[in-house]
């Protein structure tokens, strides 16, 4: 797919749903007694991955029109063992998050995915598991899928400090803990985005949340909850309203309004970051949708400085850091992006496709250890280079956004992944008059 500069970006848009509280929504209303209904669904194909998932765990899952989704599910401790292997294609959460729900229960499961997934680490999940009874079966070498779990009879609650600020181990430690009689509780020294704990509430659950250290928390949960179905509305993903957003900020004579995004603070370190940098954001018509501050932002063409970004903000935006490379590369003067070691265990190895990207777009950068610099003066990015996009959606997606305001189109090599996560990025972006081609 290529991109290329044309006239400024005008027009309102809704991205998709959140695709973390999309997948939760699947798992909790597998976990639930009675029906929940879901509004506003992420149908993009990681979260398909896990509804399937669910289906094949015991929940009777319905599509309802567009979006709209209801479950039955099997409950805590219901869980029937899958007839076959769970296949979780591109998706890290999905995989991951349903270790926790499948290990804690005594049924053999196994796990796989794309040549991506079979990439991933998974021994940051299956070390906890194994301490709360989890039994590895077998696995692919140095801990990937596929794998195959077998649950004890009786989970055991643990107490966990997570080796590296993932949501994606700390939910997984929290959802296996919902089938063990005690108290389990996951410590982390940086917050990370707080969906699983909330949804617990919503669903039932007695969660405890309380401050650890300067910037960590303690999540303590109750095992065996009475999980009930309920109605989850499920709020803009910020992930996807990150490309519209740096695309009008890059492309001169842009103005648009991305409504509804969800404002979570664990979730805005790009919008935090981009107004540092002199970006035109507007927060529009704030309002509670779902459990969450939403609200529309309107963009306009802005001219960016370069900033440093410190290291305690990568959870609240460490899916962004592709896209803000991007912005940083139309920006006058440096941007320093500081402690990124975990973008190496993305979809692809992040820092170094974006690196490569931003090489094949002439824009002067370096990785200085887990730091990322990017060297910009204000002027035009030559771009017309094809980026390897790795089976990594947000690649793809980046540097197309890059393509609509570089002198030459930018290529990327493959737009499939994008379904995973933003399934109607392209036509979105047409609307507001993107230029952007198989
Ligand atoms: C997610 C957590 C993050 C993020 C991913 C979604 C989640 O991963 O990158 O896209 O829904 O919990 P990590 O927990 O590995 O940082």
């Amino acid at each position: 797919m290529t991109a290329r500069a044309g006239a400024g970006l005008r027009g309102r848009l809704r991205v998709p749903g959140d695709k973390s509280i999309s997948h939760r929504s699947m798992i909790f209303g597998l976990l639930s007694r009675g029906e929940t209904r879901v509004e506003g669904l992420l149908e993009g194909d990681d979260v398909l991955r896990t509804a399937e998932a669910c289906r094949a765990l015991g929940a009777r899952i319905t599509r309802e029109a567009p979006g709209r989704w209801r479950v039955v599910g099997a409950g805590i401790g219901g869980l029937a063992e899958p007839a076959g292997l769970l296949d979780f294609g591109n998706a890290g959460t999905g995989s991951r998050l349903m270790m926790g729900v499948a290990g804690s229960h005594p049924i053999t499961t196994t796990f796989d995915g794309d040549a991506s997934l079979r990439k991933r680490p998974m021994r940051r999940i299956l070390d906890p598991l194994a301490r709360m009874g989890v039994s590895v079966v077998s696995e692919a070498e140095g801990g990937r899928v596929p794998l195959t779990l077998r649950g004890p009879r009786e989970t055991i609650p643990i107490t966990y400090e997570t080796p590296a600020a993932s949501a994606q181990i700390k939910s997984a430690v929290l959802l296996a803990g919902l089938n063990s009689p005690g108290r389990t509780t996951v410590i982390e020294r940086e917050a990370t985005r707080d969906h699983t704990e909330r949804m617990l509430r919503l669903f039932g659950a007695a969660v405890e949340v309380v401050p650890h250290g300067e910037d960590g928390r303690a999540v303590t949960l109750q095992g065996q909850p009475d999980l009930r179905g309920t109605t989850v509305v499920v709020p803009s993903d910020p992930s996807s309203a990150a490309f519209p957003i740096v695309a009008a900020l890059i492309t001169p004579g842009s103005d648009i309004v991305v409504e509804g995004v969800m404002m979570n603070p664990l979730r805005i370190g790009l919008i935090t970051t981009l107004l540092e940098m002199g970006a035109s954001i507007e927060r529009l018509n704030e309002r509670e949708e779902g459990g969450e501050t939403v609200a529309d932002l309107r963009v306009q063409t802005s001219r960016l400085k370069g900033v440093t970004v410190p290291a305690a903000r990568a959870p609240s935006m460490i899916d962004e850091y592709p896209v803000l490379a991007v912005a940083a590369s139309f920006a006058e003067g440096t941007t320093r992006m500081q402690g990124l070691h975990e973008l190496r265990v993305k979809e692809s190895d992040r820092l170094a496709a974006v690196a490569d990207g931003l090489r094949e777009a002439g824009v002067r950068h370096a990785i200085e250890g887990d730091d990322l610099i990017v060297e910009a003066e204000g002027g035009p990015v030559l771009g017309g280079g094809t980026v390897a996009t790795h089976l990594d959606h947000r690649i793809a997606m980046s540097f197309l956004v890059m393509g609509l305001a570089t002198q030459n189109p930018m290529t990327v090599d493959d737009g499939a992944m994008i379904q995973t996560s933003f399934p109607t990025f392209i036509p979105l972006m047409r609307e507001l008059g993107a230029q952007i081609h198989d």
